[in-house]
């Protein structure tokens, strides 16, 4: 196993532009414990302040083979890397750990936080996150209907949003 090569610095010393980092830049969501993880790429998510504590919020289809794990885990770790890691990104972004070892496949080394949650080494930032709620969307419960017609009309499921505190942000 890997050491977990990371420095900790406190939440609100992250620099970079949230908007860009999660919507153009892209993330791995992974859970799981040292028997079994799976990541999947997300860009839809943010962070910001909730409930007096700094949070992240993320939303997960259940089809996704990473919800099985974002629902038994009481964790979970947002990751961050460079611009080279687009390969992997897309390969974790369009391949199902229910299908392949994709994590070896777009070449990831796993590595586990003193928490017990799982990241890569490859990272350049790692949120690593406690969940506090979770729920499905509901289509009713929307005021512009665009994104149902545009996410929610076909065969794929409405996305389950995850509301999680940030435990701990690491950098290399
Ligand atoms: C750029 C990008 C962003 C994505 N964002 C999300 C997202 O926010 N939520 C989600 O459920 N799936 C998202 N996906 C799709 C999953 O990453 C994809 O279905 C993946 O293969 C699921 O893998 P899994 O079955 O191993 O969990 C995104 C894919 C890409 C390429």
């Amino acid at each position: 196993m890997k050491n977990f090569n990371f420095l900790q610095i406190d939440p609100l010393s992250i620099k970079d532009n949230l908007i860009k980092l999660i919507s153009a830049d892209w993330m791995l969501v992974t859970a799981g414990n040292k028997k079994k993880i799976n990541t999947m790429t997300a860009n839809w998510g943010g962070m910001g302040y909730l409930w007096n504590r700094p949070v992240v919020f993320v939303f997960v289809r259940p089809e996704r083979y990473t919800y099985q794990f974002t629902e038994r885990s009481e964790s979970f770790t947002l990751s961050f890397f460079n611009e080279e890691y687009r390969p992997t990104l897309n390969i974790c972004g369009s391949k199902s750990g229910r299908d392949c070892d994709k994590i070896s496949e777009a070449s990831l080394t796993p590595v586990f936080t003193e928490l017990g949650n799982p990241t890569f080494k490859e990272a350049k930032l790692v949120i690593e996150c406690r969940k506090l709620y979770s729920e499905l969307l509901a289509k009713d419960a929307f005021i512009d209907m665009e994104p149902v017609a545009a996410h929610y009309s076909g065969q794929a499921g409405i996305h389950k949003l995850y509301i999680a505190e940030i435990k701990k942000v690491w950098i290399k």
